[in-house]
């Protein structure tokens, strides 16, 4: 019998917990589950047996890789996989799958819930603006981002995005593909970002691009801090006192935010994009057939390492 450990910080919706248990109870799966945890040191010990492992954003380093040595699979029910430490996964023979797409719409809902709130001056009462007729900048175009665009083109806004890797399935749509960063954020009004915290894309969000948005530019973050470099962005919003800046999580800096930017920024309190029932269910019921069909199939479809 397969032993099987959803770890999460943040537990998923009882409705899909069940959804989950019920795919395991199917294959004669054994699941045990740690959830709210509060220390590694939990972690490190319901890992000990574990031969598959689903995990949220919980940071699974080499430490818990090390203290599980029965460990086959860790499958992210979500889409960054920057919590997990891929290199010791990969010499430790451990495959390390995402679920891409799973949680996306729950994402982008997310995402332009924090354009309206950032246009309509936070529901302060201030006079705001509306988002039907101005030009929204996507920062990438993966699953997200296509969500993102499938319901700002319903509420009238003009969609433009930068990318390198999805040229051609955006262009395929009818969405304008620009050619820079710098001009994707100097040509946008709402910018939203998506894309993961690795490689070219770290810090990618720096003076050299913020450098040229419009005086009251909204930037929309539901990716990761990290795609954002803090100073230069601080720099930005003092140097132009119209730009706001709403994010999923809140940035190191925050002290600098209070202090400096007050009504300018909003940071949910705990990562909230995938925070739904739906998306829950979506991501969770996939990464339990996805260990379910490697274990019998040898399936490595969504292997990221
Ligand atoms: C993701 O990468 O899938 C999202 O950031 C959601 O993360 P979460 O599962 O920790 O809410």
């Amino acid at each position: 019998m397969k032993r099987v450990l959803i770890a999460t910080d943040k537990p998923f919706a009882a409705v899909a917990t069940k959804k989950i248990g019920k795919v395991f109870k199917k294959a004669g799966y054994n699941v045990e589950l740690l959830e709210n945890y509060t220390s590694k040191a939990e972690l490190l010990v319901a890992v000990k047996n574990a031969e598959a492992l689903i995990v949220r954003s919980d940071i699974v380093d080499a430490e818990v890789l090390e203290a599980a040595p029965e460990l086959k699979i860790v499958v992210r029910a979500g889409a960054g996989y920057d919590n997990i430490d891929l290199q010791t996964a990969t010499k430790r023979g451990v495959v390390v799958m995402n679920t891409p797409g799973q949680n996306a719409n729950a994402v982008a809902e997310l995402a332009i819930g924090l354009a309206i709130y950032g246009i309509r001056e936070m529901f302060s009462g201030k006079q705001g603006g509306e988002l039907r007729g101005r030009t929204l900048g996507l920062h990438g175009f993966g699953f997200v981002a296509r969500n993102v665009f499938r319901i700002a083109r319903a509420l009238g806004m003009k969609v433009i995005v930068y990318t390198r890797y999805s040229r051609e399935a955006a262009a395929a749509i009818g969405l304008k593909v620009v050619h820079s960063l710098e001009e994707l954020y100097a040509k946008s009004d709402v910018i939203s970002i998506h894309v993961p915290a690795k490689g070219e894309h770290i810090r990618s969000v720096s003076c050299d691009v913020l450098k040229h948005v419009k005086d009251d530019c909204i930037i929309i973050n539901t990716a990761r801090k990290e795609v954002i470099s803090e100073p230069d962005l601080i720099k930005a919003m003092s140097a132009k006192p119209g730009i706001k800046y709403l994010s999923d999580v809140a940035p190191d800096n925050i002290k600098a935010f209070e202090e400096n930017l007050k009504g300018r920024y909003y940071f949910t309190p705990k990562k909230a994009g995938a925070q739904t029932a739906e998306a829950n269910i979506n991501a969770g019921v996939a990464a339990a057939e996805q260990i379910v069909d490697f274990f019998e199939h040898g399936d490595v479809g969504c292997k990221v390492n």
